[in-house]
């Protein structure tokens, strides 16, 4: 399936170990008690983290004027998503899974490289996709048996808080500065993500619990959170 180029950039490269796949209904997509479904998690999520890593190195790349803290706190995220990626490598393999053995897709990155402006970026990557993914990892943890599994997830869960939490900050430092054309690019990006997620996600969007407690910890305002609630996507 080709993507339109429009809502979607160029894909990062991957080595021939992978098969990189565009939509979710071309994943392998095993049912939740089939005993290979957590290595297939594992291995999706392993990428999701590459992912992370390779949007906040573009947006520093991309942006080499953006205010110097800012730089340091996506640099930051840098060093997190490399170290979360690892962490799912070893507990997938410890499951006795191999690199490459499941589809991937790189929506996340697909989608917000696409976008052009550093806060329309923040606002997808960041305060979107990472704050679903905040839902999930909480969700989780509330189910994981194995301890390495929880050890993982605690240990993420603290970074991704982090991450949407500088992204709230920076996201509001530059719309206040960037005045009304900031507010168009906002509304821009914004719709732009949702119209290619939908793509991607055809009917097969999943709904986690909005954690209210860790949204405000990572910076969200009450009437953010309630505004949340309605639309909890994750993939
Ligand atoms: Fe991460
Ligand atoms: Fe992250």
């Amino acid at each position: 399936m080709t993507l339109d180029p429009r809502l979607f950039a160029d894909g990062p490269a991957r080595d021939a170990r992978f098969t990189v796949r565009e939509v979710w209904s071309e994943m392998t997509n095993l049912a939740e008690d089939d005993p290979r479904a957590m290595a297939e998690f594992l291995h999706r999520q392993m990428n999701e983290e590459v992912n992370g890593l390779e949007i906040a190195a573009r947006n520093l790349a991309d942006f080499p004027d953006a205010d110097w803290e800012l730089r340091l706190a996506i640099a930051r995220q840098c060093a997190d998503e490399a170290r979360h990626v690892d962490m799912f490598r070893r507990c997938f393999e410890a499951r006795g899974g191999r690199v490459g053995e499941h589809p991937i897709l790189n929506f996340q990155y697909r989608i917000t490289t696409r976008i052009e402006s550093l806060l329309g970026r923040l606002a997808v990557q960041n305060r979107s996709f990472e704050a679903a993914g905040i839902d999930a990892i909480q969700d989780g943890i509330a189910q994981a048996a194995e301890p390495d599994l929880r050890e993982l997830l605690d240990a993420q869960l603290a970074d991704e808080i982090q991450h949407v939490r500088y992204a709230n900050h920076w996201t509001a430092v530059l719309a206040e500065r960037g005045g009304a054309r900031a507010a168009f690019e906002l509304a821009r990006a914004v719709g732009q993500a949702n119209r290619a997620l939908a793509i991607v996600a055809g009917g097969a969007m999943v709904r986690y619990p909005v954690d209210a407690e860790l949204r405000r910890e990572a910076g969200f305002s009450d009437g953010e959170i309630e505004a949340v609630k309605e639309f909890p996507v994750r993939l």
